[in-house]
């Protein structure tokens, strides 16, 4: 008989509201660019995937997520959903090691990032920090499945057909097991046809690590003072 694991505790963010962004402790690195967070992900995220194009075109489109943070990537991936405004379900899914708190979050959002519409249900809607998948109903048509625990490992339980990568975890430099070659091998057994990716680090073994688990890729202009590769 296969055992089935028990969920563990998660141990949550350790991070600090600094100078207009949120600061990680544990990783010294920023949440989001100091130019702002939501402006920042559409661009470098949502519109870099064309996803308001292919929500009117598709019946669902499934988007992977590596760094669920403070959930912007969502948010600015709902306002593109809610944009197109037709029967597409979005099937979001996303790692996250280690997830803020709901208070952490509501501190987040009201001093530094700002009100937005689906914000609160999004945060009330959190699973406990629990290991292993948690699967939330946002709405009829936006399904969220959070993976709590490191994506390295937690990857390998994955089955999905996943039209969008969303790389963004902390800087490669600061956070090597977001950007390993066995994590990014993964990305063939689990891209639709036709699937891209976009990340906001343009280093050269991101690149070629992409390349290799066979997408095109470009370096277009970045937010603010970054390069953006999709
Ligand atoms: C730059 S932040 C992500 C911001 C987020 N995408 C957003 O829209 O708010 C990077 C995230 O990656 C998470 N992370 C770092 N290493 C991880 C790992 N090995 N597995 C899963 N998540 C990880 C961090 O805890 C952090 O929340």
């Amino acid at each position: 008989m296969k055992r089935i694991p028990w969920p563990a505790p998660i141990m949550p963010a350790v991070c600090k509201i600094e100078e207009d962004t949120v600061h990680s402790t544990t990783f010294n690195d920023l949440y989001f660019s100091r130019s702002g967070g939501l402006a920042e992900k559409r661009y470098v995220f949502v519109e870099a995937n064309h996803l308001e194009e292919r929500f009117r075109r598709s019946r669902k489109v499934t988007v992977l997520e590596f760094g669920f943070g403070l959930g912007l990537n969502l948010l600015s991936t709902m306002d593109a959903h809610t944009s197109a405004s037709n029967d597409c379900v979005l099937d979001y899914v996303a790692f996250e090691k280690h997830p803020l708190t709901k208070d952490q979050l509501r501190e987040c959002f009201s001093e530094v990032i700002g009100t937005h519409a689906h914000a609160e249900s999004m945060i009330t809607n959190l699973p406990p920090l629990l290991s292993g998948f948690h699967r939330i109903v946002l709405s009829p048509k936006v399904i969220l499945t959070l993976i709590y625990g490191d994506a390295a490992s937690s990857i390998k339980e994955l089955d999905a057909s996943v039209d969008v990568f969303y790389l963004d975890g902390f800087s490669p430099r600061k956070n090597e097991d977001l950007w390993t070659s066995q994590l990014f091998t993964s990305f063939r057994r689990l891209a639709a046809s036709g699937a891209t990716f976009s990340t906001y680090s343009s280093a050269g073994d991101v690149r070629r690590r992409m390349s290799y688990a066979g997408f095109d890729v470009r370096v277009k202009k970045g937010f603010g003072q970054k390069k953006t590769c999709w």
